[in-house]
């Protein structure tokens, strides 16, 4: 019987954040050299397929998270559909003889389809078909976050791919690795969603700092998070800041370039910088501004790819702050566009 398993290859779908697709499947072809994929949406989403078992493919994921890698989920199953109604009632059936759950977890279900193509129904509710099936027969308990189990499920014109799996194995428990905030009113800028990203998917807990460095600051999206959570912050940046963080008690901002800025000695415990210049530029900038920073603090930064090639842009910025800083973590989150976010410490 095992050795029948080990034979069957491991079938996951892979997201990545749009364009980004090819650089994800390169990363993961440094993983896995026997892998094969196949592009579901265009640059974004595709099957990959490696010998390597399933379990050993979680762990490796795990141990070496791809960069631009936002999501996978397992496919256990693959069955056509039609588009109409009567698909809600695929997974249920497909679901029915499962053994791995016990009465009372926790299951999430996850429904994507695929963009621009039309569904006689909507994920919800093929969520809420799923759901009401998984209460009566398994008496499990449906839930959006903190589940037990993931249901993956991944809808295109024609096919329907469906894999089980815990939470920490699909690298997000957010479906397709996609995390949406609510627009508030008067938000200063959208840029304020990538920190609040990083925030949640490194479970920082940035209310445990004190002083904060905004580098490239302007408008304020960023500083203004920081404010929120209790920081007081030095927020750098020639350009101007929205007038609501104006004359704030907590805020100083110093209106010049970051690279001409003279800063106080380990006066700071956080560091962000989201400046939209140079990687290399701004990775050498941050070394400079270093000793402003004390021992243990953490730099949240932003690394611009322009029309460099992706992951040597990254390797590089990484090399120039080796020497100084410890890398915690290294992602393209699903509000980073064209840029990865690093989280770091100084030691
Ligand atoms: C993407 S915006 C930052 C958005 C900000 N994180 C927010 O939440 O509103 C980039 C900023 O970097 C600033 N910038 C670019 N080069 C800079 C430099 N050398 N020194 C300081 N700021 C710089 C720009 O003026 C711009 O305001």
């Amino acid at each position: 019987m095992d050795t029948v398993s080990h034979l069957l290859p491991s079938r996951l779908l892979g997201s990545a954040n749009s364009g980004y697709g090819p650089v994800a499947i390169a990363e993961l072809q440094q993983l896995f050299p026997d892998l094969t994929t196949q592009f579901l949406e265009p640059q974004e989403v595709f099957q990959f397929q490696t010998q390597t078992p399933l379990s050993e493919v979680y762990q490796v994921l795990h141990q070496q998270e791809p960069i631009f890698l936002r999501h996978v989920q397992p496919i256990e199953q693959e069955v056509a559909i039609q588009r109409t109604e009567t698909d809600c009632a695929i997974a249920p059936d497909l679901l029915s003889q499962e053994t791995r759950w016990q009465p009372g977890e926790k299951v999430a279900i996850q429904v994507r389809r695929v963009k621009g193509v039309e569904f006689a129904y909507t994920a919800y509710g093929m969520k809420a078909a799923i759901d009401e099936f998984l209460v009566q027969r398994f008496g499990l308990v449906p839930v959006v976050r903190q589940a037990d189990w993931v249901i993956s499920l991944y809808l295109t014109i024609d096919r329907l791919y469906l894999g089980l799996s815990q939470p920490a194995h699909n690298l997000s428990d957010w479906s397709g690795g996609i995390i949406r905030f609510q627009k508030e009113l008067g938000m200063v800028s959208r840029a304020k969603f990538k920190l609040l990203e990083a925030e949640t998917r490194f479970q920082l807990d940035l209310h445990q700092f004190h002083q904060a460095l905004d580098v490239g600051a302007a408008p304020g999206g960023w500083t203004s998070l920081l404010l929120e959570r209790g920081l007081a912050v030095t927020a750098i940046d020639p350009a101007n800041l929205h007038p609501a963080l104006q004359g704030h008690p907590h805020l100083t901002h110093l209106a010049q370039k970051a690279e001409h800025v003279t800063l106080p000695l380990a006066a700071y415990d956080l560091l962000v910088c989201d400046m939209n210049w140079s990687p290399y530029q701004t990775a050498h900038t941050i070394r400079r501004l270093l000793p402003a920073l004390r021992a243990e603090s953490i730099v949240i930064l932003t690394v611009k790819l322009l029309h460099k090639k992706p992951l040597p842009t990254v390797k590089e910025v990484l090399a120039i702050l080796a020497s100084e800083l410890q890398l915690l973590h290294a992602k393209q989150l699903f509000h980073n566009r064209d840029e990865v976010t690093l989280i770091l410490r100084k030691p």
